[in-house]
């Protein structure tokens, strides 16, 4: 059997993938990037607003922690939180020096824009194509530091071996022939799970993959209950229109032309933070004064120069997908899935619960968004985090042992899987009709107003399209390039993700951030100012709960 073998696995091409492979690299180890795309195609690059940094000269890092945690609703472990806010300018810095081109004031120093929640103008952009422009110097340091990168290669689960981490096994989508890769230290960096809803930004390729392998290995799934709902969402397809719009002077008016947010957020308006301005819509939307289930987003009195300057790319969409210019006229939006708060229980240095099991950038959870994130934060956190968890990797495999070698039964359980997939008969279920069941019962069940009543529902249906899921069949059983085969495999893991947040949404009875319960309006600090941590059993999630680490800010009632 031929196994691949390195020092560290970093699984996902992503910016924290990507970040995490550079310094596992700089660190001296032996790096394989494995990703089911071309690093290219990373869903980092969909990423339009902006990075976050304290680099002016009123601003600081500890004023950019505090609106992250009061954005978090406290729920953010602090002393993350301060590393974050501390060594973003220096994060900066090197992603400028790689290449980043960076939008300049007139003085020649890096813009910043005002983003939601945010004390002071500190969101660092490229225009409104910022993620994918740093994808690229990434990707280019990347290839500069010779790391082996496996590309459509599609990992099935981790290997795990007397408890410790020691590589996963892929599928290259090219062969259909499932292969071991061994390593010391292995990072999941896949990104998040919005393909549980529908509709949602983000791309076909977020189905939660690193979450559910961690999670069957063993890995804890923290604070999942917790969904972001982007304000402003095209209507129908779902894609992102960046709060840079806002940041720039965009407004959100209802059907009567009114600046409603005046009346939800009164100091901060359209840049509250992401989670108020999504109840505000859909308040108004529930209230009747929307226009066909949507706001307006209003950017004409920013002129046509500036509009192609600084949201060149939102422009383009919103003329293509919505038949909308937004020189002329209000663009339709509404808010939709955006990001998974919760993931993959870490510390600081990325490592989780599982030895040898590291992960950063959506999929973990550090925690430096508790119940809400700021936006801008995410690019960082990928950044940060990602930087952090490449260099804890590189150290932990050189402290580790090369250890057995694998045998073919770490194969097996794969191949079974696969095998009995492709052996089933063409007459059960069709994973597209459980993809679209799945994330219409997500974004009506478990969306931005819940009750336990709905999450009663919800949870019968995920246990309903499991069941259903025992019989999903099929239609191409070849070996190469099988989409179907991965969209069946990438249905199994949205199913255990949705579970996990079913139950956790259903267990916490308060409203926090983006968790917002009608039966329960209220935050409850005495009783769930606490981490959900989700184990896997054969029964379904079990949860349990982990104090939040206070340093310097006490839990305030929070407004905008
Ligand atoms: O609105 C945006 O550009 C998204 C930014 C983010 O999610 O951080």
């Amino acid at each position: 059997m031929a196994v691949l073998k390195h020092d560290v696995l970093v699984i996902g091409a992503g910016l924290a993938g990507m970040r995490a492979a550079i310094e596992a690299a700089r660190n001296g180890a032996n790096v394989a990037l494995l990703s089911k795309l071309h690093p290219m195609r990373s869903h980092s690059g969909a990423a339009q607003g902006g990075i976050n940094a304290a680099l002016s000269e009123d601003d600081s890092w500890e004023t950019h922690a505090f609106d992250t945690v009061k954005g978090s609703d406290y729920l953010a472990d602090q002393d993350a939180v301060e590393i974050l806010a501390r060594e973003a300018p220096s994060d900066i810095i090197e992603l400028e020096r790689m290449g980043t081109t960076f939008s300049r004031q007139e003085d020649g120093k890096i813009a910043l824009r005002p983003f939601g929640g945010a004390g002071f103008a500190r969101t660092c952009f490229v225009g409104d194509i910022t993620g994918q422009a740093i994808l690229h110097v990434v990707y280019e340091q990347v290839l500069k530091l010779g790391v082996t990168v496996y590309e459509e290669y599609f990992c099935t689960s981790l290997i795990v071996d007397d408890g410790v981490v020691r590589g996963a096994v892929a599928l290259p989508m090219v062969t259909g022939n499932l292969v071991p890769v061994q390593a010391r230290a292995t990072v999941i960096a896949t990104g998040g799970l919005g393909r549980v809803y529908l509709p949602t930004t983000n791309a076909i390729a977020c189905t939660g993959d690193g979450m559910a392998i961690a999670y069957w290995a063993g890995a804890p799934l923290q604070d999942m209950e917790f969904m972001q709902f982007h304000p402003t969402t095209l209507k129908d397809s779902g894609v992102l229109m960046t709060e840079g719009a806002r940041g720039e002077g965009g407004y959100l008016l209802n059907k009567d032309g009114e600046r409603f947010m005046s009346k939800y957020a009164p100091q901060k308006l359209e840049l509250a933070s992401r989670d108020v301005v999504s109840r505000a819509e859909q308040t108004e939307i529930d209230e009747g004064r929307g226009v066909d289930g949507c706001m307006l987003l209003d950017v004409r009195h920013l002129g046509e120069a500036k509009i192609n300057e600084r949201l060149w790319q939102i422009r383009e969409l919103a003329i293509d997908l919505a038949n909308t210019d937004m020189v002329y006229e209000p663009v339709k939006v509404r808010p939709g899935a955006h990001y998974s708060m919760g993931g993959i229980k870490t510390d600081v240095d990325g490592a989780s619960p599982l030895p040898g099991l590291f992960a950063a950038g959506e999929c973990a959870n550090v925690s430096v968004h508790g119940a809400n994130r700021l936006g801008g934060n995410s690019l960082l956190e990928t950044v940060v985090f990602g930087r952090r968890a490449g260099a804890a990797a590189a150290r932990y495999a050189q402290e580790t042992p090369d250890g057995r070698s694998l045998s073919e039964a770490v194969l097996q359980q794969d191949l079974e899987r696969i095998s009995s997939l492709m052996e089933r008969s063409r007459s059960g279920e069709r994973p597209a009709v459980l993809r679209r069941e799945l994330g219409e019962m997500m974004r009506a069940d478990v969306g931005i107003f819940r009750t336990g009543e709905g999450l009663e529902s919800a949870l019968r249906k995920v246990l309903e399209l499991k069941e259903r899921y025992q019989r999903v069949q099929l239609q191409d059983t070849g070996k190469v390039f099988n989409i179907d085969l991965i969209s069946v495999l990438e249905q199994g893991f949205m199913l255990n993700i949705a579970h996990v947040m079913v139950a956790g949404a259903l267990a916490r009875e308060e409203s926090r951030g983006a968790h917002t319960r009608r039966d329960f309006p209220d935050r409850d600090d005495e009783k769930w100012l606490k981490h959900t941590l989700a184990h896997c059993t054969s029964e379904g999630p079990r949860l349990e709960y982990a104090p939040v680490t206070t340093t310097r800010w006490q839990p305030e009632v929070r407004t905008y």
